[in-house]
Formats: structure tokens, sequence, C-alpha cells
């Protein structure tokens, strides 16, 4: 699919084009727990590019340096997509987000405030002061940049008189997109196309501008809600791969694309999304996010399009549009013949990647193979889910200072389990054993003795990835410490010697965190509006 520059810079000049706006480094990235690392970030942002997303919101460039430092260089680095950094309403804010924004050959300045009376009582402003710090700062904002977006955050719960007043002010002071965020969840679909709807037609100069929707999904209507106000005159929709974000996330692009493609009679709109890219950038969001995606989840679930009941795979045999809507490969879920198990070669595994939407570099893929060999001497059918769990759960730079050598764990039905722990910290190799309630809990201990630290494990996630018992599992831990969160994984067919490598894993990214300038931890968040 190609995405013509027109398309993308000038999306009303065809009305029934929707721009796709993704916010997954952004609102999604600062849902608690799903921080990423700065390569993670860039690599989200390229896969973002390429599947056509029309603007890629890379950060809150304010926030932290880390920060700052992924907005430069994803701005410095996309080809195609307008990079966008959010500010809060003040010149500060503004300033910092241009300075990152500014190297893109498309930038665009994200500004907003609260306006609902909840969210006035923040800054405690009176209608009036925001009004005047709504006009300074986009007229700021757009004296930096010809590509301004603004939002009135809580615009669902703001009153109706002051929106519009507010609206009109952003429009005069040069936004030239109005964002109406639906920030706590609250609205529903026909209020959603309503709200829109009369912005446009009561506000003066809103034919001008582009109107945008940012849904979140508290009552499980983002992706109706974002629908509904399409259908109302929006063409921005704001939204996360998987629907990621806080509480229960922001409007899941997979979903909103799809709804457009394959109800393209009743919603005759279309985008310049590549959808089959969306399955592997659903994967490496799942995958270095630490959020796994619900089996059952629209489009992106591992059940999506599995069909187990008797009647449903006699239906499918015969005829694939019985229960099937949409068909896998429009995703990018490609089944092969390939099977692989330990007598395949390392053509035949790079073969098997690609169709599973892993292009590996060399290095990369003799990491891989010497993993996949070892997996393919316990296992005797490997999955594709396999691979995806080995690729996912790959080398990682940050794996250099605490590396584990040998574990063995005793338990039985009374008394403590035992973990033996060999392991090398920095250029030593050394042992510890500890005891614990469980092996997990015992590995944990050992790998404290060895390495002591004040982090707390706010998350401990198993989940099988095949079915059997030789499946494998893979492991997610999730690690605070003094401001900075990290995420390790790692997957094996031993659930244990998996928990211990993830719990390394995060412990070695805190260790990589903490001796970088420019760490991700925030110094505040946007909800601190001042
Ligand atoms: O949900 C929200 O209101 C936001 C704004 C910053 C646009 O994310
Ligand atoms: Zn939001």
């Amino acid at each position: 699919m190609t995405h013509s520059d027109k398309d993308r810079v000038s999306p009303t000049a065809n009305k029934d084009r929707v721009v796709i706006f993704d916010t997954t480094l952004r609102d999604g990235e600062q849902s608690p727990g799903a921080t990423m690392t700065h390569e993670e970030k860039l690599e989200i942002a390229e896969l973002l590019d390429e599947m056509g997303v029309d603007i890629i919101e890379a950060g809150f460039p304010i926030a932290s340096e880390g920060d700052f430092n992924a907005v430069t260089e994803i701005a410095k680095n996309t080809k195609n997509a307008v990079i966008c950094g959010l500010a809060r309403a003040n010149l500060k804010d503004i300033d910092r987000c241009w300075d990152a924004v500014r190297h893109a050959r498309r930038p665009r300045i994200h500004t907003f405030i609260g306006t609902s009376p909840l969210h006035r009582a923040i800054p405690n402003l009176t209608q009036e002061e925001m009004a005047e710090r709504i006009h300074e700062t986009v007229t700021h904002a757009r004296n930096l940049c010809d590509n301004v977006q603004w939002s009135p955050m809580d615009a669902t719960r703001t009153e109706w008189d002051y929106l519009c007043r507010v609206v009109e002010i952003a429009i005069k002071a040069g936004a030239t997109t109005i964002n109406i965020p639906d920030t706590v969840g609250y609205t529903a679909p026909e209020e959603s196309a309503d709200l829109i709807r009369r912005l446009i037609a009561t506000v003066p100069g809103a034919q001008e501008v582009v109107f945008a929707t940012h849904c979140h999904n508290d009552l499980g209507m983002a992706t109706a809600n974002s629908l509904a106000a399409v259908a109302g005159g929006a063409r921005q929709i704001e939204c996360t791969i998987n629907g990621l974000g806080e509480r229960a996330g922001n409007t899941a692009l997979e979903e909103v694309v799809m709804a457009m493609k394959v109800r393209g009679d009743i919603m005759p709109y279309h985008t310049g999304i590549d959808t089959t890219k969306i399955m592997n950038i659903s994967r490496r969001v799942a995958s270095v996010s630490g959020f796994n995606v619900q089996f059952n989840k629209a489009i992106v679930g591992k059940n999506a399009f599995a069909h187990e009941s008797g009647i449903h795979q006699d239906g499918m045999l015969k005829n694939a549009e019985t229960f099937e809507i949409m068909r896998p490969e429009d995703v990018g879920l490609t089944e092969t013949n390939i099977v692989m198990g330990k007598h395949s070669g390392r053509a035949a595994l790079r073969s098997k990647l690609k169709d599973l939407g892993f292009d590996l570099a060399d290095n990369q893929l003799a990491d891989v193979f010497v993993r996949f060999k070892s997996l393919a001497d316990r296992k005797k059918e490997i999955y594709d889910e396999d691979l995806i769990a080995l690729v996912s759960a790959g080398a990682d730079p940050a794996n250099d200072h605490l590396q584990i050598t040998s574990l063995q764990v005793a338990c039985g039905t009374d008394g403590p389990a035992q973990a033996t722990l060999v392991m090398r910290v920095g250029e030593t190799e050394q042992s510890a054993t500890a005891r614990g309630d469980g092996p997990v809990d015992a590995s944990f201990k050992a790998v404290r003795a060895l390495h002591p630290n004040d982090a707390h494990l706010s998350l401990y996630q198993v989940h099988a990835v095949t079915e059997g018992t030789d499946a494998q599992a893979t492991v997610s831990v999730r690690l605070e410490d003094a401001g900075m969160i990290a995420v390790g994984q790692s997957a094996d067919t031993d659930t244990v010697v998996a928990s211990a490598r993830a719990y390394v894993n995060a412990l070695n990214r805190l260790h990589a965190r903490r001796g970088k300038t420019g760490s991700n931890a925030r110094e505040i968040s946007y909800k601190d509006v001042s």
C-alpha cells in the first residue's frame, strides 16, 4: 500500500479520509507500568510510520529527559508521519515541546488544558482567566509551528457554552486541529456524534479546522464513540495499539481501522493504514509494554480468528465467510505450511519468522536460532506462538550486568521450596541458596541474596503460550524503584526459570537506566496542570 504525501498532510482535501493519530507512545506509555525504553520507543515509532499512521504523538517532552530525548530522536528519524509532542498550557512546556518536535519533517505541537468545572478547579482559574490562558498559549505555539493541535481536556463534561467559547478562542489563536477528548470515557455514541456535529455547526471558524476525537474506554465504548464522532464530522481519530492506555485504555487503532474497512458500506471512510501490519505491531507493543492482549480481544486477540466449535469448523471448511467477516491475512495473520522442529535450519527459521512479521538482522537471527534449537530439544512441536515468544523475549542489550548461569529448585508438598542459584554479577560468578514460599519466591530471594535491591515488585504475570504441559510460559515482571519502572520478560518451558530470568531482566533494565543520563523516570504527569 502506498501513502501519498497529499493524504498525509492534507486530510481535509478528501472529505472521507480519516487521519489516524497514534498516541501509544504518549497516552499509552503513560499508563502505569507500560513504560518503554528509549530503543523500544524508536522501534515502535518506526513500525507506526511503516504501517501508515498519519500522526505519531511521540511523548510529552517536558515530563522527563527520557521523553524529550525520545521525541527528539523520533522526530529526526521518522520518514513520513507528522511528529507531535504534548504540552500543557504554559509557555515553558510549549517551548520544550517545540525543541523536541522541530527536528521533524512535519512537526506538530499539541497543547491542552482541562476545561470542565472539575478540571478548572485544579489550577484554580476562572472561566475568564482560562480563556486568556488558552489564547496566549495557542498563539505562542502557533508562532513556533504552523501545525498546532489544541485539546479541551474533559471536553465531554465541559459546559456547552464554555466549550464553544474556548474552541472558538483556540481556532482564532491559530489551532489547526481541535481535539475533543472524552478523558474519563463518559460519553456514549449518539452524544459523541452530536457533540462534534454541533460544534462544527456552531463555532465560528470550525469548518476551517480538523476536528479530532480522543476517547477512553472506561465504559467499553471508546471504539463506538470514536466512529460515531467521525459520523458527526470528526476527521482525526486518536488511538493506541491494542487500546493501550490508562485505566481501561484508549480507543484501539486496530478496531477503528478494521471497522471502517469491513463496514465501508455504512462507514464510508478510509485511512492510510496498511492493515497487514497490524498483528506485528500489536505483538511488539504487547511485548515491550508488558501488557498482554486478552485472548478474546477484537482483531488482535489470540482467539479472534480461532474456530473451535464443531459447527464453526465445519462451516469454515466449506466457506470461510460463514463465520469470518475479515480474512486473517488482512490483519497480517499468516499461517504457513512450514512445520518447525529440531531439524529445521536457519533458512527455514528466517522464512517462518518473516511470515510472522519479524524481519531479523543476521546477528538477531543467530541469537534466536540458538534459543530455537535449545527449545526444540525440549519441545516436540514448535508453534508460531512459541517462535513469537522466543523473538519477543529476545536478547536484550540491558541483559549484561546480571546473568543466570544455573538454577536448581527443590520443592515439596509441605515445607518451603529451596532455590540454588549461580549468577554472574558484573565480572564475578557467585552462588546463593534461599528458601521461599514456593519455587518462584525462593528463586527471587536467591537473586536478591546476590544482588540486594529495594525494587518493589508491582506485577508478576505468567502466560502459557500454547496448550500442553510442555508449553512455554512467558513471564512479565514489573519493578518500581525510586520513580523508575522497568518491565522484564522471558519465555521458557520451565515457568520457574522463565520467572527468574524475567526478574533478572527487569533488574538489568533498572540498572541500565540508572547508569544513563536522561532516565525515563517522569518528573511530572500531564495531569499536573499548573
Ligand atoms: O485524555 C485526555 O484528555 C488526554 C489529553 C491530554 C488530550 O489524553
Ligand atoms: Zn487521553
